[in-house]
């Protein structure tokens, strides 16, 4: 039984997949949730071989002072696809997402070893610009963080940190961001007002509007819409599926419909181990792991 990394042919030399011993053989009497299970065939785009890989991530310990949460990590992101972290709450979800733009570097205590890789370059290399990197990896977190002032002023802060001062520069990027996060018709007539006053889910998708205005080229989402009414929570989904088209997207969430509705792969995790990664549509029809099928038939977790 290997660690699967979506398919041999997407792993990179730094990411081979390591053998767990003990591992339970796959069972044929798979009880797979007949809806989730037809979203995952419907919607999931099985990702080519050839599809160049965005990040990776290559034997990832992480230790929170003596605590191990994450251990020998091994994924590949291919570019353009969306991916689907799931597993059981405390699994390291949230810590394998931080690991992706060293957001861990700010919890003290906090020991990471392995390599992540972006474009081919290890990301915890000496020397490696984080501010640069974060602008590139972006995050959009669980509850919905408006800075406290006005629409206008939460979409150009970043691009302003970045140095651009032009207000007509700046007013496009605005525009743009907000379009490209469903929110522009909105609050087209509202910008100067302030962030704070959006309802729950427009508050979530001026964070995502936020997060693009920097250009990323990989957005990292930690349970997007977990905060969310289901209206919303669609909107978001439509959202990330536009998305796709022109960034890497990586989601962690606990809602099983929700990642066999939008994603291309999945990684299983539990106990801080990546168990299996595969494409949505295998993982949510005939997955390889006992212990994955037993958490997507909602056996435990
Ligand atoms: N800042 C921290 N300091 C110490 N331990 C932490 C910290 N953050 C997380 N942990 C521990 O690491 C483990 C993994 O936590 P993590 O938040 O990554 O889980 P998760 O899969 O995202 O869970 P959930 O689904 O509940 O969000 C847990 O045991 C948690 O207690
Ligand atoms: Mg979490």
């Amino acid at each position: 039984m290997l660690v699967s990394t979506k398919s041999e042919q997407t792993q990179t030399s730094s990411t081979v997949a390591e053998p767990i011993s003990g591992a339970p053989s796959a069972s044929s009497e798979h009880v797979v949730n007949q809806s989730v299970a037809a979203n995952a065939r419907q919607n999931s785009n099985p990702v080519s071989a050839d599809t160049p890989i965005k990040m990776t991530a290559g034997n990832v310990d992480l230790f929170y002072g003596p605590k191990q949460a994450l251990k020998k990590v091994n994924a590949a992101f291919p570019e353009k696809t969306i991916t689907a972290l799931i597993g059981p709450s405390g699994c390291g979800k949230s810590t394998f997402l931080r690991c992706l733009n060293r957001m861990n570097d700010l919890i003290e205590g906090c020991k990471i070893t392995g390599d992540v890789q972006l474009d081919g370059e290890n990301i915890y290399a000496r020397g490696v610009d984080v501010v640069q990197l974060r602008q590139r990896v972006g995050m959009v977190f669980q509850k919905p963080n408006p800075f406290p002032m006005s629409i206008w002023d939460n979409i150009a802060y970043g691009p302003r940190l970045r140095g651009i001062r032009q207000k007509n520069a700046l007013n496009e990027i605005v525009e743009d961001s907000l379009q490209n996060a469903a929110l522009w018709n909105e609050v087209k007539d509202d910008l100067k007002k302030s962030a704070l006053g959006l309802s729950g889910g427009q508050q979530q998708r001026l964070c995502i509007a936020r997060a693009l205005a920097t250009k990323p080229e990989v957005v990292l989402m930690d349970e997007p819409c977990s905060a969310l009414d289901p209206i919303s929570t669609l909107k978001i989904e439509e959202l990330m599926r536009e998305l796709r088209s022109q960034y890497t997207i990586v989601i962690v969430t606990h809602n099983m419909q929700q990642a066999a509705r939008c994603s291309d792969q999945t990684a299983f995790f539990l106990l801080g181990e990546l168990v299996e990664m595969d494409s949505s549509s295998k993982m949510f029809t005939d997955p390889s792991d006992k212990r994955t099928e037993d958490y997507i038939t909602g056996r435990f977790g």
